[in-house]
């Protein structure tokens, strides 16, 4: 995962998925829920997702110098709200789809009320995690307004992506960029951000993090309309071909498949230019960020 010319962060992710999931599900038994709440709670959780988020939150916190440790509760806070996203974002009114994470979606399994509410309750316990030892009020502070953002940004592009109300004064491509941008970008902008906070970066290495994050957040959502239109949903464990079906305003389907790969090498070169010249490890952040923009899962 070391070598950004034969990048394989496969490994590392694996090693720090392992990590996120024991801590998850840590998490979600601290809450001491009633059992039924706590079950669907868990499966919407501690599922072997691919943990991207939290993943780029430990590898930010490290490339300005930070430790695993400190980014920890930051990486839980942000796959939480994440999971709540897909929890929701799966249910019969928005995308209607029956598979997450290779299983049955929640609310296939534990029926609508429970998805709803399951969802509902990862918000809060996600934000919770951010008052902890690990920071100080001021760390506190500015993390809960990163991800407090970052969360309303996400309903807004799944308004916009679900029921439409883009500003008309954008053309179709700023219009899709947004949605992108807002839906799937800001909570990946966060997770970086967070973790630069977490590392206690310069003002400096905050903005390179915040360009690196912006970039990389919005190439994520431009390969996963590639992954729908072209995968498997066996190897990427949800149904794919669904996007244009519904009539969702994609990449692809708006650029072309060809501009949309043009797009995402741009923007993973954009991500790479913004972190080359940190201070700290930003070697497996790098590589890690060829592979989410070659992913085919
Ligand atoms: C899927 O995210 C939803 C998007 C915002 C594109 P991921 O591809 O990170 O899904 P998991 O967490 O690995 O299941
Ligand atoms: C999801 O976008 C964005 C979220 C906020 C969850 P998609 O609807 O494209 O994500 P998938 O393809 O269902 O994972
Ligand atoms: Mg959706
Ligand atoms: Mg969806
Ligand atoms: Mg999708």
């Amino acid at each position: 995962m070391t070598q950004k010319s034969n990048p394989n962060p496969t490994a590392a992710l694996v090693e720090v998925a392992k990590i996120i999931e024991i801590e998850l599900d840590t998490c979600i038994k601290k809450c001491n829920l009633p059992q039924h709440l706590e079950e669907a709670a868990s499966y919407a959780v501690v599922n072997g997702g691919k943990r991207v988020r939290p993943a780029l939150t430990l590898l930010c916190s490290e490339a300005v110098g930070g430790t695993l440790d400190q980014a920890m509760p930051s990486a839980i806070a942000v796959e939480l709200i994440h999971c709540f996203s897909l929890v929701h974002d799966d249910l019969p009114a928005i995308d209607n789809d029956a598979l997450r994470r290779g299983k049955p979606t929640l609310h296939v399994k534990s029926g609508e009320a429970m998805a709803i509410l399951a969802g509902d309750l990862l918000l809060p316990v996600a934000f919770s995690q951010l008052i902890c030892e690990q920071y100080s009020h001021e760390q506190q502070a500015r993390l809960t307004k990163l991800l407090a953002t970052a969360t309303s940004d996400m309903v807004v592009g799944q308004v916009y992506d679900t029921i439409g109300g883009l500003p008309e004064h954008l053309d179709a491509l700023q219009q899709l960029e947004e949605i992108h941008r807002n839906k799937t970008g800001a909570l990946i902008r966060s997770a970086c951000q967070m973790g630069a906070v977490c590392g206690n970066a310069t003002p400096e290495e905050f903005e390179a993090i915040s360009t690196f994050g912006s970039a990389t957040g919005l190439m994520f959502q431009i390969v996963d309309d590639l992954i729908d239109l072209h995968g498997s949903a066996e190897l990427v464990g949800k149904a794919t071909g669904k996007d244009e079906e519904a009539g969702k305003t994609t990449y692809p389907g708006t650029i072309g498949v060809e501009a949309s790969k043009l797009a995402v090498k741009d923007l993973q070169k954009q991500a790479e230019t913004a972190i080359s010249s940190l201070n700290g490890d930003a070697e497996t952040l790098s590589s890690f960020n060829v592979w989410m923009a070659q992913r085919t899962r």
